[in-house]
């Protein structure tokens, strides 16, 4: 039996323009798909287009090309006033959690909100508010603080409950965890495992940092300049990395067993312009392993093995 996709993301692109002929491609081409009680990983750089695809899928931004469909509904062609009706059904949670707070509000009206906006009865609002609470770990006496008496841990939660609170189908959580400390910040990924476990919500995990990463993602998508260049189930990338710049992220993060003495792999050079992008492999004139072919095409994403898909011709030579 196959797994099935809540959410099914096919070659969305989008493009800002910039300037007299300049069209920036923060998303390029990018699909993938989600499992119900799933979470995906989106890695990359700063500039990698993370927080475009976030917002796109979500459309909290239009994309420029491609399509969305969230449970058979096509997202992406739904009217304002449809799109209003499934907002309850795909939420974000924000980076920054005190700046995407009301601070006039405490935190059970931060939680009712969404509760209040899909018209449900006072009674079921109650109720809920008080299950999210605690489904996040807050305490019971913050139910009446505002948001600046929080902690910025306590704060991400209130978010993650507020999010949550009408039990959306999926959430796209995006640098949840980059304004904790690191032992805040594994505190509130087993939150999230242990909502997920309970509510089986399907998560799109943003983040720079590969630890977090690891934590809590089934699977992780690695993004540079706009492309997904490769998928994998979590252990499979940590393990096995099919394309050169995968490669390069992951060995600047993983330890390497000082006995075997592993040099780490570097890419060298800057990340180019995603300004009217040439054809080719993004990472062409900056790769290793780059022949004259690479700057032909941009390879598709390919599956080299079941579940594992890299966007390089020259997989197989990665060592
Ligand atoms: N509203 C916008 N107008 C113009 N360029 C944008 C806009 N939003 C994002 N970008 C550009 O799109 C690219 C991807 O940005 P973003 O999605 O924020 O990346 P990430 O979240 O991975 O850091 C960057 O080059 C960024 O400067
Ligand atoms: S397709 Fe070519 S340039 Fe691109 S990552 Fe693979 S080897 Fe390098
Ligand atoms: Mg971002």
């Amino acid at each position: 039996m196959g797994m099935s996709y809540i959410l099914e993301v096919e070659n969305l692109t989008k493009v800002f323009n910039v300037g007299k002929d300049a069209d920036l491609y923060a998303v390029n081409n990018v699909s993938f798909s989600l499992g119900k009680g799933e979470t995906l990983g989106l890695v990359g750089e700063s500039g990698s287009g993370k927080t475009t695809v976030g917002r796109c899928v979500l459309r909290l931004i239009e994309p420029t090309t491609g399509k969305v469909v969230l449970n058979g509904v096509d997202v992406t062609s739904l009217s304002d006033k449809d799109l209003r009706k499934l907002r309850s059904e795909m939420q974000l949670v924000f980076q920054d959690p005190f700046g995407s707070l009301n601070p006039r509000l405490t935190v059970d009206e931060v939680i009712n909100e969404p509760l209040f906006l899909h018209g449900e009865e006072k009674q079921t609002r109650r109720i809920r508010v008080e299950e999210m609470r605690e489904l996040v770990g807050l305490e019971k006496d913050v139910h009446n603080y505002y948001p600046a008496d929080l902690t910025a841990s306590e704060q991400q939660r209130v978010g993650i409950a507020r999010a949550l609170a009408t039990k959306p189908s999926f959430v796209v959580l995006d640098e949840p965890t980059s304004m904790l400390d690191p032992s805040a910040r594994l505190e509130l990924i087993d939150v999230l495992r242990d909502i997920q476990t309970e509510l089986g919500t399907s998560f799109i995990f943003i983040s720079h940092d590969l630890t977090s990463v690891a934590r809590i993602s089934h699977r992780v998508a690695i993004m540079y300049l706009g492309h997904i260049i490769e998928v994998a189930p979590t252990d499979t990338l940590l393990s096995t990395q099919r394309h050169p710049y995968s490669k390069a992220l992951l060995s600047a993060v993983l330890f390497p067993d000082p006995a075997k003495k592993l040099d780490p792999f570097v890419i060298e050079g800057e990340i180019p312009t995603a300004i009217n992008p040439e054809p080719g492999c993004p990472l062409s004139g900056r790769c290793p392993y780059h022949k004259e072919v690479c700057d032909k095409v941009t390879p598709e994403l390919l599956a080299v093995k079941e579940n594992h898909l890299s966007r390089c011709v020259h997989w197989d030579q990665l060592s």
